[in-house]
C-alpha cells in the first residue's frame, strides 16, 4: 500500500508544472490531513511489532516524497531562471536609441545663446505676461495715455471689460518686464527678459508677433560707458569676431534719458554679410539710460539708483547671424525650411564651446 501511494505522489511531483501544482501536492501528501501525514498518525495506535515493521517503511516514504518534492521544487525554479533570462535578453548590436527627432528653432537657439552670453556676465533671465496692462506697458515708462508713442506702436488691444476698468493689450515691447523687475526686486538689478512682443504690422521683415530681447541694469553709479561695454561685449561674443565696431547714435525712447540706437560695423563685400569693420552700419538695437521717471514709477529713488536699459530683435539678430533673409519664413512651420535652418538638439550654446552652430 505505501509502494502504491509513493508511486502516485512521485508521479503527482514530476507532473507538476508550476509551483503552485507542487504545492498542492505537497500540501495534499505532507500538509496536517495529507496522505502522507494520515498514515504517520496511524503508528501510534499501532501494536509494537507492527510499528517496527511499518515506522521505517512511513518514515522511509515522508523521506522520499519530501526528497522528490525539493528536487522537484529547484528544477522548476532553475527552470523559471532560464526563462527569465532567455526573454529579459538584449541585443547590444542595435542602436542604443533612435537619433533625436526635429531640431531647435533659430529663434530658440539664438536666445539660448543670449542667455549663456548674459548668464557670463551676472545677468538673470527674467519674464512677465504677454498679455499686459496699459500701466505696466505704457505709462510706467513714462508713455502717458496722450503720448504719441502709443500711436507708434500699433497696439493690439483686448475689448473692454465690462467693469471699463482697465484694457488689457499684447504687450508691444519686452520693456515692461523691467518695470516688472523693478517692482519685485531690490536693486542692484541686472536681469535680460527675451520674449514673444506684438505689433500689428506684417512684411519681409515685421510679422504681428515677433520677439525681443531687453536688457536692464539698475545699481548706483551706473552710466553710459557701462552701456556700451556691455553691448561691446555682447555683440563680440554673439556674432563671434573681434574687431566689432559699435557706433551709438542719439535718439528717442520716452524710457531712456539719453537715448541711443546703436549700429554694428558690417560688409556687404561679396554680396554676403560680414560682421566686422565699419564700412557699412547695421541698426541692431535701442538703448540708453532708464529715465528718471520710470525709476520713481517703480518707487526707487533716482538720485541714488542709475541704471541703462537696452531692447533688441531678437529675429533679426537671428537673420543676421544666421542669413535668413525673409523674417515670415520663420513662422510658416515649412518642414524644409525648419529642417534647413534648426540647430541639432543636443548642441546646447556654452561660451566655451563656441554660442554659434
Ligand atoms: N522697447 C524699445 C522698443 O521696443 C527698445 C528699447 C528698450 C529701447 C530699452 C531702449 C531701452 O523699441
Amino acid at each position: 500500500m505505501t509502494e502504491t501511494l509513493q508511486a502516485e505522489l512521485l508521479t503527482a511531483i514530476d507532473a507538476a508544472g508550476t509551483p503552485e501544482a507542487l504545492e498542492a501536492v505537497r500540501v495534499a501528501a505532507l500538509g496536517k490531513s495529507g496522505s502522507v501525514s494520515a498514515l504517520m498518525k496511524t503508528l501510534g495506535g499501532m501494536a509494537p511489532e507492527q510499528r517496527l515493521v511499518d515506522g521505517p517503511r512511513l518514515t522511509a516514504l515522508r523521506e522520499t516524497v519530501t526528497g522528490a518534492i525539493a528536487a522537484k521544487k529547484s528544477a522548476l525554479e532553475a527552470a523559471a531562471l532560464e526563462a527569465k533570462l532567455a526573454s529579459d535578453r538584449i541585443d547590444l548590436t542595435l542602436p542604443a536609441a533612435t537619433a533625436p527627432q526635429g531640431g531647435i528653432h533659430p529663434i530658440s537657439q539664438v536666445m539660448d545663446e543670449l542667455a549663456e552670453i548674459f548668464a557670463d556676465l551676472g545677468f538673470a533671465v527674467a519674464t512677465g505676461p504677454e498679455i499686459e496692462d496699459d500701466w505696466h506697458n505704457f505709462t510706467a515708462l513714462n508713455i502717458p495715455e496722450s503720448h504719441p508713442a502709443r500711436a507708434m506702436h500699433d497696439t493690439f488691444y483686448f475689448p473692454m471689460g465690462p467693469d471699463d476698468i482697465k484694457r488689457m493689450l499684447l504687450r508691444t515691447h519686452t520693456s515692461p518686464v523691467q518695470i516688472r523687475t523693478m517692482l519685485s526686486q531690490q536693486p542692484p538689478i541686472r536681469i535680460i527678459a527675451p520674449g514673444r512682443t506684438y505689433r500689428s504690422d506684417s512684411d519681409a521683415t515685421h510679422t504681428p508677433m515677433f520677439h525681443q530681447v531687453e536688457g536692464l541694469v539698475i545699481d548706483r553709479g551706473i552710466h553710459m560707458g557701462h552701456l556700451k561695454w556691455t553691448l561691446e561685449t555682447f555683440v563680440k561674443a554673439f556674432f563671434e569676431v573681434d574687431d566689432v565696431t559699435l557706433r551709438m547714435r542719439p535718439s528717442y525712447f520716452p524710457f531712456t534719458e539719453p537715448s541711443a540706437e546703436v549700429d554694428v560695423g558690417c560688409s556687404w563685400a561679396g554680396g554676403t554679410l560680414s560682421i566686422g569693420g565699419s564700412e557699412s552700419w547695421l541698426e541692431i538695437l535701442g538703448s540708453g539710460m532708464v529715465h528718471p521717471k520710470v525709476i520713481e514709477a517703480c518707487g526707487l529713488d533716482p538720485e541714488e539708483w542709475q541704471g541703462f536699459a537696452f531692447g533688441c530683435g531678437i529675429d533679426r539678430l537671428a537673420m543676421l547671424k544666421y542669413g535668413m533673409t525673409d523674417l515670415r519664413s520663420f513662422f510658416d512651420a515649412d518642414l524644409r525650411w525648419l529642417k534647413h535652418y534648426s540647430f541639432r538638439p543636443l548642441d546646447v550654446p556654452t561660451l566655451s564651446g563656441g554660442v554659434g552652430a
